[in-house]
């Protein structure tokens, strides 16, 4: 397990959830996310239960000069990130044409180029080492077509398997952790309520078990990793139904 590892979007949900199974296992954490107060609770946590060092760096990626502290801290030679979880991230409505283009392209950079920018300062450091592990939360709706956002996750679960590929055998692996349908609080910040997301019962994920599967099939080396058997099967059977009956499928919920 990392010694080091760093989260972004750590305040909440499946980011808070990573910080609490890694510190389980020792790891000490840097949590990122814009909300300090939110950080703190976790960190105050983590601490008392686990006993792990925790720093809190607050930080809006989508502001270049907080990514950029991001980016120094990861590439600090003397204080390794021997894990990045690439985590952040938020979701819009699902009609493209009607949405602000520039919520659009805040959303873009947020799922794609955030992750991208931190992956190279993060394997800058590893690949010398020999070693390190690289998460990307993308999503089910990356192999199931679902707007911008399943086209940004789509283009987590590409890279991260061909970096997988190219990079293991250097002793550094990445994984995108592809979930489905997961209670944090992504939908509410929407503003859909609980339980008015459209979305069947049977569909939901518990935060616990997306992570626990995540981190196993991270530290197996695979570099797609889907929690859930009914969320891969469903993968499955999108691919055996025309493309306009997998659509539909995917525009279910919001
Ligand atoms: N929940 C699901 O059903 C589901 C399914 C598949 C994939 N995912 C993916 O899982 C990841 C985590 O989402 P979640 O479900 O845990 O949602 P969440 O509870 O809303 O958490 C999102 C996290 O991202 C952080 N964040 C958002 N904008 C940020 C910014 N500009 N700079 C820094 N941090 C930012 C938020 O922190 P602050 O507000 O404090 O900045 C928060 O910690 C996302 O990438 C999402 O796409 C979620």
């Amino acid at each position: 397990m990392p010694k080091t590892a760093l989260i972004t979007g750590a305040s909440s949900g499946l980011g808070a959830e990573f910080a609490r199974q890694l510190a389980a296992t020792g790891a000490d954490l840097v949590l990122v996310a814009r909300d300090r107060a939110a950080l703190d609770a976790v960190a105050a946590k983590v601490r008392a239960r686990y006993g792990v060092a925790v720093e809190v760096l607050p930080a809006d990626l989508l502001k270049r000069r907080h990514l950029a502290k991001v980016i120094a801290r990861l590439s600090e030679p003397e204080r390794p990130i021997e894990l990045l979880v690439n985590n952040a991230g938020f979701g819009l409505p699902l009609d493209f044409a009607a949405n602000d283009i520039e919520d659009e392209v805040r959303h873009l950079h947020l799922h794609v180029e955030v992750p991208m920018r931190l992956s190279h300062a993060a394997l800058a450091q590893m690949l010398p080492r020999g070693r390190g592990r690289i998460i990307n939360v993308a999503s089910v709706a990356g192999f199931i077509p679902r707007a911008t956002y399943g086209a940004c996750k789509g283009w987590l679960i590409s890279f991260s398997r061909w970096a997988n590929d190219r990079y293991a055998a250097q002793g550094v692996t990445t994984t995108a952790v592809c979930p489905g349908y997961t209670h944090t609080n992504f939908h509410e910040r929407m503003g859909l309520a609980r339980g008015k997301e459209g979305v069947p019962a049977w569909m939901w994920l518990d935060a616990r078990t997306v992570v626990a599967e995540g981190l196993r099939d991270a530290a197996h080396g695979k570099g797609v990793s889907v929690p859930s058997l009914r969320y891969r099967a469903l993968i499955a059977l999108t691919r055996l139904v025309p493309a306009s009956v997998a659509i539909r499928f995917g525009e279910r919920g919001r």
